[in-house]
């Protein structure tokens, strides 16, 4: 991933301010946050207490994961501060369910982005959200999963420390843990998988600027976010770097909702059997030995219709 979300330059930090030394866990001393340990609303420079947040009507931001589309997979700060915030700035990825959770009167606009079809461009969200800080709102900026995975939670938020607008960030469950639990695939496992790796499989001009050798090394998972269109590139590029033909591969759409579909194969068979299935985003791809527990763990079954066909290469479907 490129480094877009790098901390802005760290000034000095007065000592015994808590950041680490020597390490790349520098602190951001420009960053203003909301959070303290004991849950007080508090503003820091440099990592020093500054002020109590006033109790009133300061702008502030929080940034939001809202989970992998079930909604209650939403965490508790979530909700809560959907009974807090003025204005909920929501992605096309969030359930509706949850946007709805809203308090009555808050105010909610739509910035969605999907392939190819942006709402707003991402540099307007950003100015949005300071203007409305600015005007003294809470503004709840709710993302899909959880913003800092490939969700450009680091660039919002950059623009906000850049800015001075006091925010929080609210982690969400990822699509690779939500929907990886729902099919019933653990991502790791003592016996066939001791690492897991997250990428993005976005084409860019009809390739995936991925590192193959890495990806293709044994003993591991391979989840890949908005992979579907390039399913077959990564499939062969897997093989070409040394991965098995045979490696269990699967397409989960709309994992942890009730819409949920997973196909399962292998690296050889997987593109023609999702084609086959007509899935549409948003996917998740599991690539690794780990896929061919779903035949045994395969849980959720929404309407009764899950199958487990062993290790045949098998369309299962669940929902
Ligand atoms: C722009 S990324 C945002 C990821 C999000 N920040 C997260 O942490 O899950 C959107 C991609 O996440 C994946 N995704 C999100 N929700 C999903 C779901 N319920 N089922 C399958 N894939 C999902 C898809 O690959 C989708 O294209």
């Amino acid at each position: 991933m490129p480094d877009s979300e790098a901390a802005p330059p760290a000034a000095p930090v007065p000592a015994g301010a808590g950041a680490r030394s020597g390490g790349s866990c520098r602190a951001a001393p420009r960053v203003t946050s909301l959070f303290t340990p004991s849950g007080d609303a508090a503003v820091t420079r440099g990592g020093r207490l500054l002020r109590s947040a006033p109790a009133g009507r300061s702008g502030r931001v929080y940034l939001v994961g809202s989970g992998p589309g079930n909604p209650e997979l939403l965490t508790l700060r979530a909700y809560k501060l959907l009974q807090l915030a003025d204005v909920v700035l929501h992605d096309h990825l969030v359930a509706p369910e949850i946007v709805a959770m809203a308090r009555h009167g808050a105010q909610r606009i739509y910035v969605g982005k999907e392939r190819s079809r942006h709402t707003l461009p991402q540099g307007e969200i950003n100015q949005l959200m300071v203007r409305l800080a600015r005007e003294g709102k809470r503004v709840l900026r709710l993302k899909g999963g959880d913003p800092f995975i490939f969700g450009r939670g680091g660039e919002e938020i950059e623009t906000l420390a850049a800015a001075g607008i006091p925010f929080e960030i609210v982690p969400g469950v990822t699509a690779a843990t939500g929907v990886a639990a729902y099919a019933g695939i653990p991502l790791t496992h003592r016996d066939y998988a001791q690492a897991c790796i997250f990428v993005t499989g976005h084409l860019k001009d009809g390739t995936m600027n991925l590192d193959w050798p890495a990806l293709a090394r044994p003993h591991q998972t391979v989840v890949v976010y908005m992979g579907l269109l390039g399913l077959p590139v990564l499939c062969q590029q897997l093989v070409v770097h040394g991965l098995p033909a045979a490696t269990p591969a699967a397409v989960v759409q709309q994992g942890t909702t009730p819409q949920q579909r997973a196909v399962c194969g292998t690296l050889e068979t997987l593109p023609l059997l999702a084609f086959k299935a007509g899935l549409e985003p948003p996917t998740l791809i599991i690539v690794g030995e780990v896929v061919k527990l779903r035949a045994k763990l395969a849980w959720f079954s929404p309407h009764g219709t899950a199958r487990t066909d062993g290790d045949e290469p098998a369309i299962l479907t669940a929902g």
